[in-house]
């Protein structure tokens, strides 16, 4: 069956958006995967279909109501998959959280907007928050758009040429080394030699040695755990 992902939000017109385009459009078109976009607005009630109100105790912005989105929320149970809130105070997510999601059966995500979202309706639903990075997006939108693609792009028949996604280099815990293509020579830049050798042992130790430099340079927080887990477990 394909793998199912439900957006809740205040804004789906941004839905598919660039998931409609390159791999992630095929895998829609191919029926890999489905996204059904789930207008929060639509359970709204009253003359003004209000969605929000001002914050209890006060503040700036607008709190969604936990009656609208509880609705909404009601409105979607039997759809696949655990429910997750995209929020700056949720788990940020990893490599390993988009592989678990996409051994899944799917995804319900709910987007908030304005200030975010009544707490209450959040605990009653049991609803686990995640984040995509320690920074403040405007809206749940983006960050749901940005798990969607980490997860959908590992789904079998998603990814083009699949290198599997074991070999990646947040798997492996490295970032990637660097990649090349023709022509040898451009602008008096050379490709490096022993990726024309056809020497495949060798081009394998000098990507591993590029990975490992670009790792200790860029990222000593990745360094760090990669030495321990070697430490523990060479390959
Ligand atoms: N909503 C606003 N900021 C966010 C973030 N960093 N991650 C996930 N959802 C968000």
């Amino acid at each position: 069956a394909a793998w199912q992902a439900t957006v809740l939000t205040l804004f789906p017109e941004a839905f598919p958006g660039p998931l409609g385009l390159s791999l992630a459009g095929k895998g829609l078109e191919k029926d890999i995967w489905r996204l059904e976009a789930v207008d929060i607005r639509d359970f709204a009630t009253g003359r003004h279909r209000s969605v929000d109100d001002t914050p209890m105790g006060g503040g700036a912005g607008m709190v969604m109501r936990p009656d609208v989105v509880d609705r909404a929320l009601a409105a979607t149970v039997d759809r696949p998959g655990p429910l997750v809130y995209l929020s700056p105070r949720g788990r940020v997510l990893t490599a390993q959280t988009a592989r678990e999601l996409a051994a899944g059966p799917g995804l319900r995500l709910l987007c908030g907007r304005y200030e975010g979202v009544d707490q209450r309706v959040l605990d009653k639903h049991g609803v686990a928050e995640l984040s995509i990075g320690d920074y403040v997006l405007s809206g749940g939108e983006l960050a749901a758009l940005v798990v969607l693609d980490a997860v959908v792009r590992l789904l079998q028949g998603v990814m083009g040429n699949a290198e599997s996604p074991e070999e990646e280099s947040f798997e492996r815990g490295l970032l990637e080394y660097p990649q090349y293509t023709r022509p040898a020579v451009w602008e008096g830049r050379e490709v490096p030699e022993v990726l024309l050798s056809g020497h495949h042992a060798e081009i394998r130790a000098w990507r591993r040695a590029q990975a490992e430099e670009t790792t200790q340079r860029q990222r000593p927080d990745l360094w760090d755990r990669y030495r321990e887990r070697q430490a523990e477990a060479p390959d």
